[in-house]
């Protein structure tokens, strides 16, 4: 039997079940991949509450990304062998013992990257890359805003804002927030709620800032987009505080900037070649140490629940992680 963290009924992350389930069968072009480690991120908090853009069949089990060791291979499966450490993009379902994927939804675990560490990887920084490089195009030299920054997808934006030649300014709540993102490299951080976004940032950037990376929105998007550069970019990545803001289109046309969506999940079923390029060049800046993922607590899988409770919670620091 495999140990499974299932959502059974939606709800708050209290309600989860440990159970025990009949392991599934392996088919054509799949792998069993015994699982290691599985990261917690925000869209956890969300599909267990059945308020995400998924909503899995019930029974499910929350966790979109996991590492783990290939025990078994299918009929046709071509590029892996059991052995192989791996990174695994499960969507959900990586709370869990073991889980059986299609090889496509495999990455090598780089060397040096510990199994915490590859299960926290590409969600946060693979979205991240795709907004800054894709959609954000960002360019050495300007200046980058990144709200939430010493969250998940936040200080991966920082590092990699940094690894692309960026000035980057991080928007945190405290001051020990402030801290990590400045240990990752931020140039600058405003710590909301101590001080005015809208006015910091004046003082920090006159001439607005060229790209903005917003996975919080409410009431912090408009000030962040009245602070925006002439052609900014301004990203929208997530409302993790709750509201969706509603923007007067009035300012989009005042500061001739654009107001781009990233959806890094469709992205990757739809662009699959970029995505794995971008997974390419991810790999080389973890291996020319320019990012890291910062694993700042792990949980055992029984207590799946509590770590997205202390996410919904805003006590997470940079990634956390479920360990098997
Ligand atoms: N578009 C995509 O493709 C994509 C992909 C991945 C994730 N996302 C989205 O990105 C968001 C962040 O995900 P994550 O995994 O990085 O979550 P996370 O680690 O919990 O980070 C979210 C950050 O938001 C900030 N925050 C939360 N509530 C806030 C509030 N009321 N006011 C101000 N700030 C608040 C927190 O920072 P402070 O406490 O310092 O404020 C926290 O660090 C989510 O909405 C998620 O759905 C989108």
């Amino acid at each position: 039997m495999v140990k499974v963290l299932n959502c059974k009924a939606y709800g708050p992350p209290e309600s989860l079940v440990l159970e025990d389930v009949p392991p599934a069968a392996v088919g054509r072009g799949e792998v069993r991949v015994k699982l290691h480690a599985a990261g917690v991120n925000f869209p956890d908090v969300l599909i267990i509450q059945g308020k995400y853009q998924f909503k899995p069949e019930l029974p499910f089990a929350p966790g979109g990304e996991a590492a783990g060791v290939i025990t078994e291979v299918g009929e046709k499966v071509e590029n892996y062998s059991p052995g192989d450490k791996v990174i695994v993009m499960t969507g959900w379902g990586a709370f869990a013992e073991e889980i059986v994927v299609s090889e496509d939804r495999l990455a090598a675990l780089p060397p040096g990257m510990s199994f915490e560490e590859g299960s926290a990887f590409l969600l946060t920084y693979a979205t991240s890359y795709h907004a800054l490089k894709q959609r954000g195009r960002l360019q050495e030299g300007e200046t980058l805003l990144v709200l939430g920054a010493a969250g998940g997808v936040g200080l991966a934006t920082v590092e990699l804002g940094k690894a692309m030649g960026a000035r980057v300014i991080a928007g945190v709540s405290t001051d020990e927030k402030a801290a990590i993102a400045k240990a990752h490299g931020a140039d600058e951080v405003i710590v909301y709620g101590r001080e005015k976004l809208r006015d910091r940032l004046k003082e920090l950037a006159p001439t607005g800032v060229d790209v903005v990376y917003d996975p919080v929105g409410g009431d912090f998007s408009e000030q962040a987009l009245r602070s925006i550069a002439w052609k900014g970019r301004f990203l929208v990545i997530g409302f993790a505080s709750g509201p969706i803001p509603s923007i007067p289109l009035n300012l989009a046309l005042l500061k001739g900037c654009e107001i781009v969506g990233v959806f890094w999940g469709a992205f990757t079923a739809r662009e699959p070649d970029v995505h794995r390029e971008n997974v390419s060049e991810l790999v080389q800046l973890f291996e020319a140490e320019k990012i890291r993922p910062m694993v700042s607590k792990t949980y055992p899988l029984a207590e799946g629940g509590q770590a997205i409770r202390d996410m919904m919670d805003r006590k997470v620091t940079g990634k956390v992680v479920v360990t098997m």
